[in-house]
């Protein structure tokens, strides 16, 4: 099994993903996060807003729409840039992304053996390559006519622009200042894959991070190391980052300087983030297509001007996914030295406690004493409104434990025979297997400080 395949695996039977439609054969390139993969998605955010809202001095967050008035697509470009080559097999009529099959990604995969070859049928022969929206066409309201025609939102980014001189006077802001958003996109992908890697629906979470013209460079260089910091502080082991600098020629038509942050996922070195330098383009485009004039005013210089634009952008279930590779390690034979190693890989999942689903667990020793039971379930209610927690009985205290690494759960508390006579109880750190006693009195503070001290 590949290592992406046990990723798969893990996340489908332990509840992080699970594919759309599942029961009518799924659909490609659409995913539904579990209760897991919702939680963690939960936790990614708070950690997001955190960081950039909560701690910056000058980002507002907002919410926008899925849907937008038409005319934003055409003013920021994507009616008439938002493509991909589409090449179509003259003999099946499969169709593919050009560059995918040129850069060799198919090669092995169904019939391809070799560079340019079908993956459905094997043949050579190809359709001239043809550009190919990827923009979710919509109607608005009863009438399916071009009038009504509109798309689904392919980016965050352009209801802070259309939104800068409403988010400007209400909030008050000066230069520079950002604009901050969380939410659902969608691109009609020629080709998707690896997993949850390429969607066609999916969250970014983006800033647009709006500075006087001239300062940009400088304001660049400092959101590409915060960027690439915020992975890092999510555990993200460094060496399976870098940066990539896109080429002059392949920047996208509102880029005046580009660079992803790659991580190395099993399928080779791809995207999770970027950071643009999208200048003066977005606003000053809105402010001549809608005729409202989106300048800003410098009193300090007492001028107007647009400001230029600097924005880090990432893909939530691409930094899921990230997570997901990073944290999964095999044991081989298992990690407790007191038993005999089995034949077992143990799965543990060494997610940074921020992220980690599930943040305690509260198991009894054994299930055939009433009174450990009691108590257990007692502490499992009284700790619950404080963290992610679950309460588990079921088999050994040894696969119980192997239950809750292989889903990244950072504390097991185990209540046992002296629980009931001293009211302590044990916590088991999952990454050392160290096991502490404490009062079950001062159990939510102690776990409070590990957990977010
Ligand atoms: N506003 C800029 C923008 O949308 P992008 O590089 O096209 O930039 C932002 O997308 C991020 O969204 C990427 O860095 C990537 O993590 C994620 N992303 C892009 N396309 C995706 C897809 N088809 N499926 C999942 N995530 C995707």
């Amino acid at each position: 099994m590949s290592s992406l395949d046990k990723i798969v695996s893990l996340s489908k039977r332990r509840g992080f993903v699970f594919q759309s439609s599942e029961i009518y054969g799924g659909i490609e390139g659409i995913w539904d996060l579990g209760p897991l993969g919702a939680l963690m998605k939960e936790n990614l955010r708070r950690f997001w807003i955190k960081r950039f809202i909560l701690e910056e001095e000058n980002i507002v967050l907002i919410d926008g729409s899925s849907i937008m008035h038409p005319s934003v697509w055409k003013a920021s470009g994507h009616m008439e840039h938002f493509t991909d080559p589409l090449v179509e097999c003259k003999n099946c009529h499969a169709r593919y992304r050009f560059d995918h099959l040129r850069d060799g990604k198919f090669i092995g995969q169904g019939k391809a053996k070799e560079k340019n070859q079908c993956p459905n049928c094997g043949k050579k022969e190809w359709s001239k390559p043809q550009r190919f929206n990827l923009m979710f066409k919509t109607f608005l309201g009863p009438v399916e006519d071009k009038a009504h025609e509109t798309y689904l939102r392919p980016e965050t980014a352009q209801s802070m622009f259309t939104n800068f001189k409403n988010v400007l006077n209400s909030m008050r802001l000066k230069l520079p200042f950002g604009i901050a958003q969380i939410g659902k996109c969608f691109r009609n992908e020629i080709t998707v894959g690896d997993f949850i890697f390429r969607l066609r629906e999916f969250e970014i979470a983006e800033i647009e991070y709006f500075v006087r013209p001239g300062e940009d460079e400088k304001y660049f260089d400092i959101w590409v190391k915060k960027w690439e910091k915020f992975f890092l502080d999510l555990g993200i082991k460094r060496e399976n980052l870098r940066r990539y600098e896109h080429p002059k020629e392949d920047l996208a038509h509102y880029s005046k300087r580009t660079v992803d942050i790659e991580y190395k996922f099993p399928f080779g070195w791809s995207e999770l983030a970027g950071i643009s330098n999208r200048t003066d383009f977005d606003l000053k485009r809105h402010s001549e297509f809608s005729g409202k004039d989106l300048k800003y005013c410098d009193d300090q210089r007492n001028t107007k001007y647009f400001p230029y634009v600097i924005e880090p952008t990432m893909g939530i279930e691409r930094t899921i996914l990230a997570l997901l590779c990073d944290a999964y390690t095999e044991i081989k034979g298992g990690r407790t030295k007191t038993t005999k190693p089995t034949k077992e890989v143990e799965i543990l999942l060494k997610l940074d406690k921020k992220v980690a689903p599930i943040k305690v667990a509260v198991l009894p020793l054994v299930r055939n004493n009433l009174k450990i039971v009691q108590k257990a379930k007692e502490i499992y209610k009284m700790i619950k409104p404080h963290f992610a927690c679950q309460y588990d009985e079921v088999g050994s205290i040894g696969r119980r434990y192997r239950r809750q690494d292989e889903i990244g759960t950072v504390f097991c508390l185990t209540c046992d025979f002296q629980t009931l006579e001293d009211d302590t109880i044990t916590i088991r750190d999952r990454d050392t297997m160290i096991q502490e006693r404490v009062k079950v009195d001062d159990l939510i503070g102690i776990l409070k400080e590990k957990l977010e001290g």
